[in-house]
């Protein structure tokens, strides 16, 4: 019945639903985070809320996020099936494909063929300094005056899952790229808001001239752009002499097809593969560089601790390597608290329950959405002194030692955990410590700093912001 949404028995509280849009008028969609936190003071870690007439369950904390996400992981390994997720997978590729057997070949094979690439001619390392001489001689050109380093950081980061996957990078002033990289930004924050999320609830919306028509035209323009490097690839490529990502899976299209008929490695699949990749290691790593340069402003001082240590770990040479890392607890202390801070993936990507489950004394039926809200481990009182400061020191022990901290999950964890995690770490550790090799970052008017409330959006990106560059000599 169209006004019922009552709780089924059983099903973790929460706040009373109104007819017909459940909780959604209750909850602010530009940035969700304080209603959520809001509700768990009253109805607990565990607790439930209605998007118009779908349910979904909300876990917050430490004990109940590790339940849900690690030690019962694969209980809680499904992704939502609706309507907005529909926009870009159709229920394939990796981010929201379904828990089974395609999810799984294909997050394997993906795995398998990073891995690859990372250890084969040119490694990951390599196409990383690569690309950071490339964003050096860029901010070069701007050195001395404002500068927005958002976009280059952005095409720089895009760059390299590009290398992996298409075999190529882009010029940074390559205006057609440029484009689709703003189109994929603002996607992330269309997702999140007000009308995709009528959508999601109520079909019909489908077709009304609402703000989230944007989303679809963003999407077809996105899509024709990467149908065009399949077709490329087609044309090119030699087989089993794969250069790609993409010739990697046309290679194990054929050998599938060879083996088996009923194959899951088949062009739609590879499709939505690309854009999960495209999508998903882009923004995310973009942001937390741009998080990184704008604390660094805000904190002269630790933004020259850090240079002291890389200064002293690079000695004569022109960028230090990945593995110096293990030699470099500060840079490292100052890279994860950018990434506690920031929260660049605030709520993750929603799970879904593979069937009927119990969790914390309360039962969730099969297919219920799970929103696990990685920020209330982030900014928990109960895990750090003061979660609401920016202090490096929360990952160091009393000798200055990088520590492991539980309550620190920005790629969140378990088999449903972020694929590119590895990539990303060393990502923002190389780019990062290559800029501040050579450059110093200030703040244009240290008397008005600039605002760092983050945008929410499934990805949480700062205000755009300038800084004054001085070339190191
Ligand atoms: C999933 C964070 C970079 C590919 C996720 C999830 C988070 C996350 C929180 C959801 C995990 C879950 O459902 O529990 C981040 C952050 C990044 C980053 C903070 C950068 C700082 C990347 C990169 C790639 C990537 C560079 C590309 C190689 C993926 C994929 C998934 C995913 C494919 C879906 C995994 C699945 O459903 O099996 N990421 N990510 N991510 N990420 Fe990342």
């Amino acid at each position: 019945l169209w006004w019922k949404t009552s709780r089924p028995k059983g099903f973790p509280p929460g706040p009373v639903p109104l007819p017909v849009f459940g909780n959604m008028l209750q909850i602010d969609f530009t940035n969700p985070l304080p209603a959520l936190k809001k509700f768990s003071k009253v109805y607990g870690p565990v607790y439930s809320i209605y998007l118009g007439f779908t349910p979904a369950v909300v876990v917050r904390g430490l004990k109940d996020l590790k339940e849900v996400l690690v030690t019962r992981g694969v209980e809680f390994a499904d992704r939502p099936q609706n309507r907005i997720s529909e926009v870009i997978s159709g229920r394939k590729g990796l981010v929201v494909a379904p828990y089974g057997r395609s999810w799984k070949e294909h997050r394997r094979f993906t795995l398998s063929t990073l891995r690859n690439f990372g250890l084969g001619k040119k490694s990951m390392e390599e196409r990383i300094y690569e690309e950071s001489a490339h964003l050096i001689e860029e901010l070069k050109k701007n050195k001395n005056s404002l500068y927005d380093p958002h976009y280059v950081l952005e095409n720089a980061v895009s760059n390299i899952i590009c290398s992996i996957v298409f075999g190529r990078r882009y010029d940074y002033d390559d205006s057609t790229f440029q484009d689709i990289l703003n189109l994929v930004c603002e996607h992330m924050k269309l997702a999140t808001q007000f009308w995709a999320q009528l959508y999601n609830a109520f079909g019909f919306v489908r077709h009304l001239p609402l703000p989230h028509q944007k989303m679809f035209r963003n999407v077809e323009i996105v899509f024709g752009f990467l149908r065009k490097v399949v077709e490329e690839h087609k044309r090119t490529r030699v087989p089993e002499q794969p250069r790609d990502y993409i010739d990697c899976y046309l290679d194990e299209m054929n050998k599938e097809q060879r083996d088996d008929n009923k194959s899951t490695f088949e062009e739609e699949n590879l499709f939505t593969c690309l854009v999960d990749l495209f999508v998903a290691g882009t923004e995310t790593t973009s942001s937390s560089l741009d998080w990184s340069l704008l604390y660094m402003m805000l904190y002269p001082d630790i933004q020259e601790k850090c240079r002291e240590e890389i200064d002293k770990i690079r000695g004569e040479r022109d960028h230090v390597d990945y593995e110096d890392r293990v030699n470099m607890p500060y840079t490292q202390a100052v890279l994860q608290e950018v990434q506690r801070f920031a929260s660049v993936v605030p709520l993750g990507v929603a799970h879904a329950s593979i069937k009927d489950v119990q969790l914390n004394g309360f039962t969730i039926p099969k297919g219920t959405t799970i929103i696990t809200d990685l920020t209330s481990l982030h900014y928990d009182e109960s895990q750090w002194k003061n979660p609401y400061e920016f202090n490096p020191e929360n990952f160091l022990d009393n000798d200055g030692q990088l520590k492991k901290v539980d309550s620190f999950l920005p790629f969140s964890a378990g088999p449903r955990g972020c694929l590119g995690e590895n990539l990303a770490r060393m990502e923002i550790f190389l780019f990062f410590t290559s800029l501040l090799t050579h450059f110093e970052f200030h703040l244009p008017d240290p008397k008005s700093p600039p605002d760092t409330t983050p945008v929410f959006g499934i990805s949480q990106v700062p205000k755009r912001f300038k800084m004054r560059l001085v070339q190191r000599t």
